[in-house]
């Protein structure tokens, strides 16, 4: 089979110091998909940079279709036929789906402004030949993660891409959606395309790739057919060590609700009845688990629940008190701390440190300030352990959150939330982005919090980890709870399946 890309020895050192890639080389075959898995911060995104031409390597080369190619912008390998959807969707949110899928190719040569019908029929065409549902007049800023990501992908096509880079683009998608991206996928491999493909899902990997590229620490491990390997291999061959995936032990001792919701009813600007009268209760010492569709309501409740929206109707009573339609920072003042399914949109400020991420919302209160003054000592001394403690690849406490990789930025929002000994903890897909390393850290930090008396609310599309952390799951459809579980140690996921999709109900 012909080599498309052949990597030589890529060294990228970014200004601070970090050295990124440490000499990387490898290939990639024409018409298939290559899947490139390593931990959190081992330097997938930054060699796809370079790749794309965002990045400049110190050292090493590019071959692409049998030349050296040094890429001065990603225009510049747009026009040689790479595309790429990036880890953090890059879509402009004021501007419509169509608008964001011609932007720069729009049809206006001869016109100062945006022919917008004929971005619309363009637009339509593509979805259509690759069965990717958009909703093309509507603003992107509306619309849910999962929806945006198909939109970047359809933008790429759109721009002819023969060789596709998707950095973690299942990451936000539901199991369906990856389904039917992982279609298209293979029918763009019939088309003789060539995707490079990362993701910290070794079951997807597994599934799609033909072959696996493993780096750890800026090197290559090991490239080899995907079908060598199993799961647990590629895992342990990402980290260095064994993984294990179990279900943990259900809680000690449960006491009394921390958190009560009660009948609550939400209606969007659309006049769509998003949650038609939900009700349930997490008691401390347990996680309730929320299996559900993706869209189902579950981002609304969540919102609702920590202020960032307000409800139509019902209770939510936080430790004895009602809270309902309070705002964010009494909600939290009350104990609440949240683990946001966007981490870019409502987890960190960008620009800001880590250590200024870290103390926000907590650097007035004892021990972290003196009279007016913040006891700056302190705080480094504090967020340096906090950084060992989660287990976060960054130069220092000083770094900007923007320095750091993808993983290790919900790393840092995780640590946050987790670290002011919260009563209730809201946690929206707690590990998305995360390696499986880390993953196995972060759940136990959530068990550790349950066990010392904190009453978790889990949302996640991931099923399997819905099953392995939970102490009893509700099934949520189409706005309503339709099924209640109190015993879930037996349960698997074909139990749950046909609530999730709205064919049986319960209550
Ligand atoms: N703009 C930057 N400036 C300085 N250092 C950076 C920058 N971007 C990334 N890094 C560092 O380079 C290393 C590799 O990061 P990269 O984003 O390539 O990791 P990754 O493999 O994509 O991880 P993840 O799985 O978390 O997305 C990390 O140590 C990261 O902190
Ligand atoms: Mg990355």
């Amino acid at each position: 089979m012909d080599t498309i890309l052949s990597i030589q020895n890529i060294v990228k050192v970014y200004p601070n110091g970090v050295v990124a890639n440490k000499g990387i080389s490898f290939d990639i075959k024409k018409n298939t998909i290559h899947a490139l898995v390593g931990e959190n911060g081992a330097g997938k995104t930054t060699l796809m940079k370079i790749l794309f031409g965002i990045e400049k390597p110190q050292e090493g080369k590019i071959i692409y279709k049998g030349k050296e190619v040094r890429f001065k912008s990603p225009l510049d390998a747009i026009k040689n036929g790479i595309g790429m959807v990036h880890q953090h969707l890059m879509l402009a949110p004021d501007l419509t789906v169509a608008e964001n899928l011609t932007l720069g190719i729009e049809p206006r040569k001869w016109k100062i402004f945006l022919d917008t019908k004929k971005a619309v029929d363009i637009a339509k065409k593509i979805t259509k030949e690759f069965g990717m549902e958009v909703p093309l007049s509507k603003k992107v800023r509306d619309l849910p993660i999962g929806v945006r990501q198909r939109v970047e992908i359809l933008k790429a096509l759109l721009r002819n891409a023969e060789l596709l880079i998707l950095d973690e683009p299942t990451a936000v998608l539901t199991p369906q959606e990856t389904e039917s991206l992982f279609k298209t996928l293979k029918d763009l491999k019939k088309h003789g395309k060539t995707i490079i493909f990362i993701s910290h899902k070794l079951k997807e990997v597994k599934e799609i790739a033909d072959e696996v590229t493993v780096i750890r620490d800026g090197k290559v491990i090991a490239t080899k057919d995907a079908a060598e390997l199993t799961e647990h291999q590629i895992a342990e061959l990402m980290v260095g060590r064994e993984i294990k995936f179990e279900r943990i032990a259900p809680s000690p001792k449960v006491g009394k609700p921390l958190l009560s919701v009660k009948n609550l009813r939400y209606v969007n600007k659309e006049n769509v009845e998003v949650l038609k009268g939900i009700s349930f209760e997490v008691k401390a010492g347990e996680i309730l688990g929320v299996a559900g569709v993706e869209g189902n309501g579950q981002t609304e409740l969540v919102e609702i629940l920590t202020g960032l929206r307000k409800p139509l109707s019902g209770s939510v009573v936080i430790n004895g008190e009602e809270m309902s339609g309070k705002t964010p920072r009494a909600i939290r003042e009350k104990g609440v701390s949240h683990i946001p399914e966007d981490r870019m949109k409502n987890g960190v400020a960008e620009a800001a440190s880590i250590k200024e991420n870290i103390i926000v919302d907590r650097y007035y209160k004892s021990p972290f300030s003196k009279g007016i003054l913040v006891d700056w000592k302190y705080v480094t001394k504090y967020v340096n352990e906090i950084i060992k403690k989660f287990n976060v690849l960054a130069p220092s406490a000083d770094a900007p959150i923007s320095a750091l990789s993808g993983g290790n930025i919900q790393k840092v929002v995780v640590a946050r939330e987790l670290s002011m000994n919260p009563s209730v903890i809201i946690a929206d897909q707690p590990v998305r982005g995360i390696d499986v390393g880390s993953e196995e850290l972060v759940h136990k930090f959530l068990k550790d919090a349950r066990d010392k008396g904190s009453a978790i609310f889990l949302v996640s599309a991931d099923l399997d980890e819905v099953l392995e952390l939970s102490s009893r799951i509700i099934v949520i459809y189409n706005g309503e709870i339709v099924a209640r579980f109190d015993d879930v140690e037996n349960l698997t996921g074909k139990d749950l399946g046909p609530y999730m999709l709205g064919v049986k109900r319960e209550v």
